[in-house]
């Protein structure tokens, strides 16, 4: 056998020769080598030196973009290390012109000529901006949310980038928490089938096509679990939890064939998940058998001494390498220690070279052995980017996303020959908020705004006055370096509200956009106040004494505090941050072009004190006494959510009847099938997501109240009834139990079918 690979080897090395001689830009391996990417990797690893080895583990950022604290490493180092060969990776190098400068370095310079892989942030979109990811998963549509990706991925390809960091999968439950408008919520099923739909739309089914890409499921793990919803604070979960609660979409999308994994800033019970050789190794290499490789977030090997876990940067590299991070970006540790560490026999050389396998691994799946430059198409880059059907899709995949909160009064959707409405706020006209965070290569202020929408949507005859009722500042945001210029709203400034109380009096009805603007969330953007920031509230209340035919379209990152507008306010939108189509998609809702469909990806609070807040919680011995205040709860607010998990109107009506088993016993190995009647009983069509929750009533360790183990959206005319049929079995009712394995426990369960997670429709079953 280790004959065969040196033969291999030797062949390769003088294709190689062959090919710098003839000056040639790829290095193809196809003639000579069977397509089995194993041997192929085999055979590169064998001509490596120690020193190319750890080059490969190394990724720099380009400097010319900065998503985390720059380093002090000049440009003409990086620039040396390139031609050395001591580089794996870019991050941040972004359009063909740049990739393609950076890789001729490479390829002109190293010995071997191992083409660089270059990430990037493509979150929600490349320049089409989708909405962001908590918005998106609203939508509960997994076509469209994989086709987002898809487009993201080809937009991304055509300007050179062939990895992307994402999806982010950490469920999180707390709404203070900055990056929540980067996940799918509080749900690990549902993020779990948004994550894989995420991979697949990036990747497709096979990653050497040119418009795929690489994914990255990130961060592992831990992370939306942050104390007091505080970016990159400490975590404290056990075992249990972190099986059954953060570790599922994690697993599902090793499964789904995820090219890499990211690791995360965290600690998790006193490790840092960057040196978790419990995560890393056990959990994911091998109990998981994912062959990827792991990348570590922007300097949390360095910080693994912060975090009082190394003495030093050599201890940090030799703990990360140890416990499986297989890529440093950005803590130059790697390149600095890990040659010196092999060479005192602190670290074995088959951590990197298992490293360095995985990394050569996904660079020949993407073909980049193939052509180096394959995502550097000039053509490419100028057709495929921003194009008309990109924009029509996303103004698709926004309207989906939108959910509707409250329409007590039936207001919407409003009459397109309306004679006056006011469209009011600070976020009005804005047409930047709804780029969101993360916004890639999507430029500020690109979306269509949504006064824009609506005047496009109403008659000739409508009056539309606009006022913005008070002003957005710029916000001094040094901190965030690569951030410019963020906006915020204005704190005291109140002299704009008289003339926007002034259009409210003169319109039948009035469209409010308030919120959030778009970098109040996103990394480092944790809050400890989720309300209307600014004088929002003020213009809402002064507004409300004059017309109470108040539209809230709300545009935020987080689920918000709301509760005065959703006692008050007749009609809420809940409009995220919805990207480049924004205010046409709006306007399709508002005047009923298109039915709301979006169901909560997270509860919303009565009180940002509830927080962390969410609906698949435990019991507690004392969940509820309706005579004495010894029960858990709190004196002073709601314990529940003002909006639950799975909540979403619609301008029709659904009903459920029907729910039914076909059977009330199986075994551990069985199936039940759970089915349910849903009738549309309004006027007009619409879509529903129907929606399965169980609850495993007694257990070796206590289960949640209720926990989502299904969804389908479904169309319905008006009048017509579908039945919707869900399979209960082993996947679906198994944990992680006190035996510390995935068990489906012997006992009884509760199930429920219906439109949210509060669904009333109930039946039970045993496994025996
Ligand atoms: C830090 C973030 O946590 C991570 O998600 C991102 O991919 C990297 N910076 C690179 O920008």
């Amino acid at each position: 056998m280790k004959i065969i690979y040196q033969i291999v080897a030797l062949s390769f090395l003088m294709l190689l020769f062959t090919n710098c001689n003839n000056k040639k830009e790829n290095i193809s391996t196809s003639s000579f080598l069977n397509n089995n990417i194993e041997h192929k990797v085999d055979s590169v690893l064998a001509l490596m030196t120690l020193k190319e080895k750890v080059g490969q583990m190394v990724q720099y950022n380009g400097s010319w973009d900065v998503t985390g604290p720059p380093s002090n490493v000049s440009d003409k180092d990086k620039l040396e290390n390139l031609k050395n060969g001591g580089v794996g990776s870019m991050l941040n190098v972004v359009s063909v012109r740049k990739v393609r400068e950076a890789q001729k370095i490479v390829m002109e310079n190293t010995r071997l000529k191992i083409p660089l892989i270059f990430g990037y942030d493509v979150i929600h979109g490349f320049k089409t901006i989708f909405p962001i990811p908590l918005g998106e998963s609203a939508s509960w549509d997994l076509k469209i949310i994989k086709k987002s990706a898809r487009i993201a991925a080809k937009e991304a390809s055509a300007s050179g980038i062939n990895w992307t960091f994402a999806p982010m999968i950490d469920v999180s439950r707390d709404a203070r928490w900055g990056r929540i408008m980067e996940g799918s919520g509080e749900d690990p099923f549902l993020t779990s089938k948004i994550g894989v739909a995420r991979v697949l739309g990036f990747q497709g089914n096979d990653l050497s096509k040119n418009f795929t890409i690489a994914a990255c499921a990130k961060h592992f793990a831990g992370y939306g679990f942050a104390e007091a919803g505080r970016d990159y604070n400490t975590v404290n979960v056990g075992i249990h939890e972190l099986h059954n609660a953060i570790l599922p979409p994690f697993k599902a999308v090793a499964k789904a064939g995820v090219a890499t994994f990211m690791n995360a800033f965290n600690e998790i019970d006193g490790v840092p998940s960057t040196g978790s050789e419990n995560l890393q190794r056990t959990i994911l290499k091998e109990g998981w058998k994912w062959d990827g490789f792991v990348v570590s977030d922007w300097g949390s090997i360095g910080e693994m001494i912060t975090h009082g876990y190394a003495k030093d940067k050599k201890q940090a590299a030799e703990l990360a390498v140890k416990a499986g991070s297989d890529m440093d970006m950005e803590s130059y540790v790697y390149q600095n220690y890990l040659e010196k560490l092999v060479k005192e026999g602190k670290v074995d050389i088959s951590l990197l070279n298992d490293a360095v396998k995985r990394i050569l691994r996904v660079k020949f799946k993407l073909g980049l052995f193939d052509d180096p430059y394959k995502y550097c198409n000039e053509k490419r880059e100028k057709t495929e980017i921003f194009t008309k059907e990109n924009q029509d899709f996303a103004r698709e995949d926004a309207k989906k996303s939108i959910v509707l909160l409250k329409n007590s009064t039936n207001l919407l959707p409003i009459n397109k020959k309306i004679k006056t409405i006011a469209v009011i706020g600070p976020l009005a006209d804005d047409k930047d908020a709804p780029i969101g965070n993360w916004r890639a290569k999507g430029g500020s202020n690109s979306a269509v705004s949504l006064l824009e929408g609506v005047k496009s949507a109403v008659s000739k005859n409508t009056k539309i006055i606009y006022q913005k009722g008070c002003v957005l500042v710029k916000k001094d945001d040094k901190q965030h370096t690569g951030f410019l210029f963020p906006l915020t709203f204005n704190t005291t400034d109140k002299s704009d509200i008289p003339a926007a109380v002034n259009a409210a009096k003169e319109a039948e009805v009035v469209i409010l956009a308030i919120g959030e603007v778009a970098l109040q969330t996103g990394e480092g953007r944790s809050q400890a106040k989720i309300g209307f920031s600014g004088v929002q509230q003020d213009l809402l209340e002064a507004i409300y004494k004059v017309n109470k035919n108040i539209v809230i379209v709300l545009m935020n990152g987080r689920p918000m505090q709301i509760t005065w507008a959703a006692e008050h306010v007749p009609s809420i939108l809940e409009c995220w941050h919805l990207g480049s189509q924004s205010g046409n998609a709006i306007a399709d809702v508002l005047f009923g072009d298109y039915n709301p469909s979006g169901k909560l990806p997270v509860s919303f609070p009565y009180h940002v004190g509830q927080e962390p807040l969410y609906y698949n919680h435990k019991n507690t011995g004392r969940p509820f006494n309706p005579v004495n205040v010894t029960y858990s709860g709190y004196t002073d607010s709601p314990k529940i959510a003002l909006f639950p998990f799975g909540y979403g109107l619609s301008y029709t009506t659904f009903d459920y009847k029907n729910l039914k088993l076909d059977k009330s016993e199986m075994n551990k190995d069985g199936s039940i099938k759970a089915s349910v009647e849903v009738t549309n009983t309004g006027k007009i069509e619409g879509e529903e997501v129907v929606q399965m929750y169980i609850r495993d009533l007694v257990g070796s360790l206590t289960r949640p109240v209720r926990e989502l183990k299904g969804f389908e959206k479904i169309s319905l005319k008006s009048g017509e009834t579908k039945t919707v049929t869900f399979t209960l079995n082993r996947e679906l009712l198994q944990f992680y139990t006190a035996n510390n394995k995935w068990e489906v426990e012997p006992g009884d369960f509760n199930v429920w079918i219906g439109g949210s997670s509060k669904a009333k429709l109930m039946t039970s079953f045993t496994v025996k």
